[in-house]
């Protein structure tokens, strides 16, 4: 593909300040390998060193290189894995000049090592905590949370994944030979100045649709080339975007069988020609490269927005920032990475599992005790109301109420079964819970089959959805837990709401 130079030249400086004219000035260059990041097992002999620090890094040949953050790295961080039944340590080091926290998304720890908005950590300081590992194999992940700065802190690259690994379970028979048949996907979309410099500007509509970028990175590569061996390959994808939510399809069709989601392994594969990832979600799923050849990951645009018609609709105010990556089928498909198959390489699993001998236990959570309703609103934020700060950005809301660190929202019981019911009405928004994982038990008042979805930490409401969930850590008042929704931008401007587990 030839690089799309657009003909109205701006300046550096004025791209940086304004995200809708940024020019997709660097189109040509994909195709670089896939990285994969270091995997590093966590365990308790000893506290796994995890450095936040600054460092800068050119996202294309040739380009500008950028400011970025990272965990040990410049830009994202190794994937982290720890085992059931043991204590992962870590010790966060806080090197850059800005406070931020680690929470670990999707792990069941109590809330003082969960990694919130209360956990913060100073700029120079040591934040030790000791993770007791107790949950079925799953793929979470690792961010920062720091209240009001967790969508930059994302976007500059403070995020990675975490896998749980189960190694009293029975083996799952999926691929597992990490880097080569078994590969983390995470995915994210970034805007860049012409000059190659990442931006970050989520002033107004940017804000209120959540920031979008227009190129899209997966583990911090322009989409890149992987090159699996000829049979079954596992993908693990993470969508660690701010706000875009993907819906992944195979350019030729081919199927991904969903094996796992946010809490753990299916019973048996699902297959799925389109795969909608909103941000904080993970999906494992397998693929069958047994053919050989080429295939290229695609994703259709994202149109969520609350202002509907006029920011989502063609030639609307999403066209002018710039929003959308550039098509490549009709509909407006982009392209996410591509996948070229090694022949030199051999394949550990040729054929589909029928059933994966690991799942995670089948929902038994019983009839709810309570029940609780959120609605999550955007308009507060629209109205320019919120929390006497005036302006766009502060009045984003859950129950009407902005976040507000010294308010406890909810108190839950240990081993009490809830039912929440989450509405959003303006736009769809992911909506995660801290601390544990729930059942989707329906959607806009159809019953969703348990088969199809998994345990899951984060959902995408449009609409209404009812979830099943149970507390069994604990999270006082110094250290709650969060329920948010994870467009970030989103969860920045105040709707997120905190509980307690007694
Ligand atoms: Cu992924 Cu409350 O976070
Ligand atoms: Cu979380
Ligand atoms: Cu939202």
């Amino acid at each position: 593909m030839q690089p799309a130079r657009r003909s109205v030249l701006i300046g550096a400086a004025t791209a940086v300040a304004v995200p809708w004219l940024i020019g997709r000035a660097w189109a040509a260059d994909a195709g670089t390998p896939l990285p994969i990041p270091d995997a590093i097992q966590v365990g308790a002999s000893g506290a796994h060193v995890l450095q936040a620090v600054e460092g800068t890094r050119a996202f294309f040949a040739g380009g500008a290189p950028s400011p970025v953050k990272g965990f040990g790295q410049a830009y994202l961080g190794p994937v982290l894995r720890v085992r059931r039944g043991t204590t992962a340590r870590i010790d966060v080091l806080n090197r850059l000049s800005e406070p931020i926290t680690t929470h670990w998304h999707g792990l069941h720890v109590p809330g003082e090592v969960d990694g919130g908005p209360h956990a913060e950590i100073r700029p120079g300081a040591r934040w030790s905590p000791s993770l007791e590992v107790n949950q079925s194999a799953a793929t979470l992940w690792y961010h920062s949370h720091q209240h009001g700065a967790t969508a930059p802190h994302v976007y500059a690259g403070l995020a990675g994944m975490l896998i749980v690994d189960d190694s009293d379970a029975p083996p799952s028979g999926l691929p597992a030979n990490y880097g080569i048949d078994d590969l983390p996907i995470i995915i994210q979309d970034r805007a860049f100045a012409r000059d190659g410099r990442l931006v970050y500007n989520a002033m107004g509509p940017a804000m209120m649709a959540g920031f979008r970028g227009d190129h899209i990175l997966v583990n911090g590569a322009v989409r890149p080339l992987a090159t699996p061996p000829a049979g079954i390959v596992r993908l693990r994808i993470l969508n660690a975007s701010n706000a875009r939510i993907y819906h992944l399809r195979f350019e030729d069709g081919r199927a991904m069988h969903l094996v796992g989601s946010d809490g753990g392994l299916l019973r048996r594969p699902v297959p799925m020609r389109r795969l909608t990832l909103a941000t904080g979600e993970r999906a494992e799923v397998l693929v069958d490269f047994g053919s050989g050849g080429s295939a290229r990951l695609l994703s259709e645009p994202d149109r969520n927005s609350p202002m509907g018609g006029v920011m989502g609709g063609p030639g609307g105010m999403a066209r002018g920032m710039a929003a959308e990556p550039e098509p490549v089928a009709d509909g407006g498909a982009f392209e996410v990475m591509r996948f070229k198959v090694d022949t030199s390489r051999t394949a550990g699993v040729r054929a589909l599992p029928e059933a994966i001998a690991d799942a995670a236990p089948a929902p038994a959570l019983g009839e709810p005790v309570r029940r609780r309703r959120f609605v999550l609103d955007t308009h507060g934020a629209m109205m320019g109301g919120g929390r006497g700060q005036g302006g766009m950005g502060m009045g984003m809301t859950i129950n009407g109420r902005s976040f507000d660190m010294s308010r406890i929202d909810l108190r839950a019981r240990r081993g009490e079964t809830e039912l929440w019911q989450v509405r959003a009405g303006d736009m769809a928004h992911p909506f995660h819970v801290h601390g544990t994982s729930f059942q989707v038990v329906s959607r806009n008042g159809v019953a969703v089959d348990f088969a199809t979805t998994g345990w899951k930490d984060t959902v995408l409401v449009d609409g209404v959805v009812e979830l099943l969930m149970r507390f069994e850590r604990q999270a006082g008042e110094q250290a709650p837990y969060m329920y948010h929704c994870h467009i970030l931008e989103h969860e920045d401007a105040g709707m997120m709401g905190q509980f307690t587990v007694g």
